[in-house]
């Protein structure tokens, strides 16, 4: 059940890169309970058709449109779509991001460039290219950094620079956009269950899963839906006075600095 009133979103047009799976999925559902119409971007278009079909099959407006974050062709004919088909923008999200664990000497160059370019020039892409139809009225865009942006954490250097990076870029962003009413922001999760990312990075042994999850500051994993949450009020109206920061939704992750991560990642 949501803690939010209904309708925070009617009338707006989001953008979300990344909306084909996880925690992007998520969050394009709840913004359209909320009233929202969304676009969905990916890499395959079978994940986009599935929530947009699932979207559909509540009632609600989603479109998904197919591309490569990495390439600013891409999102910009994305985002035209969009406009052309829900006639506005109000919101960006980017939760399009790559991740693989692997030790700085176990990676080549284009492995890193290969996550740097998809988090962190691909969040760039998209906010360039949202800009023009978000100065019409205003709107909001976040990115989703996460917690190894200043943690530091063994087989994460790639994502630790990547998310660094878009943490930077919100502030100089904000800073930069502010006069045409546009807000910037970040949301940097902590381990979130039944993810991709998860699946990749905590341990396959489910005794051993237990084991982090009760070390963690509130004992578990979090969800999708407390990210989902988060976002909802950075983009709605109680998140009008807030710009160039990063929310921690990490239930006391971080707070474990460096040694938690090295026992995850073990
Ligand atoms: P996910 O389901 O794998 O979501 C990533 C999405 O990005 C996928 O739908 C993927 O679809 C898309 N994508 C990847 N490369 C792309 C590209 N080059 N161009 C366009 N789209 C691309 O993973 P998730 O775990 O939900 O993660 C979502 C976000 O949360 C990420 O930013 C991640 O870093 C962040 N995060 C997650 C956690 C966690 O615990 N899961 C913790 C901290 C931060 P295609 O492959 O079809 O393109
Ligand atoms: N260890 C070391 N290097 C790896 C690797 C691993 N586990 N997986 C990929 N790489 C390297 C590749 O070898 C390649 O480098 P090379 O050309 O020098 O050999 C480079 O990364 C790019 O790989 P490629 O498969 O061509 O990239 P891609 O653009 O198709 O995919 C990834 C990008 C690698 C990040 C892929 O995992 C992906 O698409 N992930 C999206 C979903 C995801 O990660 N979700 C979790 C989000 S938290």
């Amino acid at each position: 059940m949501s803690v939010f009133k209904d309708g925070l979103l009617d009338g707006k047009v989001a953008f979300i890169t990344g909306g084909g799976s996880g925690i992007g999925a998520g969050i394009a559902k709840r913004f359209v309970e909320q009233g929202a119409k969304v676009a969905i971007f990916g890499r395959r278009q079978e994940k986009l058709d599935e929530v947009v079909g699932s979207i559909s099959g509540t009632g609600g407006k989603a479109l998904g449109v197919s591309g490569d974050v990495r390439s600013y062709d891409d999102v910009e004919k994305a985002i035209n779509k969009t406009t052309e088909e829900f006639g506005r923008l109000d919101i960006l999200i980017n939760a399009a991001a790559g991740n693989f664990p692997a030790p700085a000497l176990g990676m080549s160059s284009n492995g890193f460039k290969a996550v740097v370019d998809i988090d962190l020039l691909g969040s760039f892409n998209a906010c360039r290219a949202a800009f023009e139809p978000m100065s019409k009225d205003g709107g909001s865009m976040v990115s989703i950094t996460a917690t190894q942006a200043w943690v530091p954490t063994p087989l994460q250097c790639h994502v630790g620079a990547a998310k660094a990076g878009i943490a930077k870029l919100t502030q100089d962003l904000a800073l930069e956009w502010g006069f045409a009413k546009i807000r910037v922001n970040a949301v940097a999760p902590g381990p979130i269950g039944d993810t991709e990312g998860m699946r990749r990075l905590a341990p396959q042994d489910p005794k051993e899963q237990e084991a982090m999850q009760k070390i963690m500051p509130v004992g578990r994993w979090g969800t999708i839906d407390e990210i989902c949450d988060a976002m909802l009020f950075l983009v709605s109206p109680s998140g009008a006075f807030i710009t160039g920061t990063t929310i921690v939704v990490d239930g006391g992750q971080a707070l474990l600095g460096s040694a938690w991560f090295q026992k995850m990642m073990a």
